[in-house]
């Protein structure tokens, strides 16, 4: 656990973010044990900005990975370290990808402090075809 969000924090410093002045880092781990990281990346119109966690799994699936088990998430202005909580577009990719019985989001301060949700407590009626 702490390596995956040392990971995140180590994403956190690509961050783009100039409009929101919020950074934020995740680390997304693969079945296989491989981990994918993601940063927000914002955008002067606004809407095409992404968010860290979309990011990691777009760079995962992108590779041919299809089966995770957790994503740590660090988040905070400049300077500071909060534990945020996934938007709701990020947890309905989440819902595309993972089972929301076992699929953990670990959403951290530091590598010791965090708090450990299952997706189906975050996104109880995620949407399915
Ligand atoms: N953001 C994330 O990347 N992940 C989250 O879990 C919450 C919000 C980003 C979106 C935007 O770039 C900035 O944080 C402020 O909302």
């Amino acid at each position: 656990m702490e390596e995956l969000i040392r990971q995140a924090i180590e994403a956190r410093k690509m961050a783009y973010a100039p409009y929101s002045g919020f950074f934020v880092g995740a680390a997304l781990e693969c079945e296989d044990g491989s981990i994918y990281r993601g940063c927000n990346i914002e955008n002067a119109a606004y809407t095409p900005s992404n968010c860290a966690e979309r990011t990691a799994f777009f760079k995962a699936v992108s590779e041919g990975k299809r089966e995770f088990c957790r994503i740590a998430i660090v988040g905070g202005h400049e300077g500071e370290m909060a534990a945020p909580s996934p938007c709701g577009v990020c947890l309905q990719v989440m819902q595309e990808f993972c089972d929301p019985e076992t699929f953990e989001i670990v959403m951290a301060k530091s590598e010791t402090e965090y708090t450990t949700k299952k997706l189906k407590e975050m996104l109880p009626y995620g949407f399915e075809l």
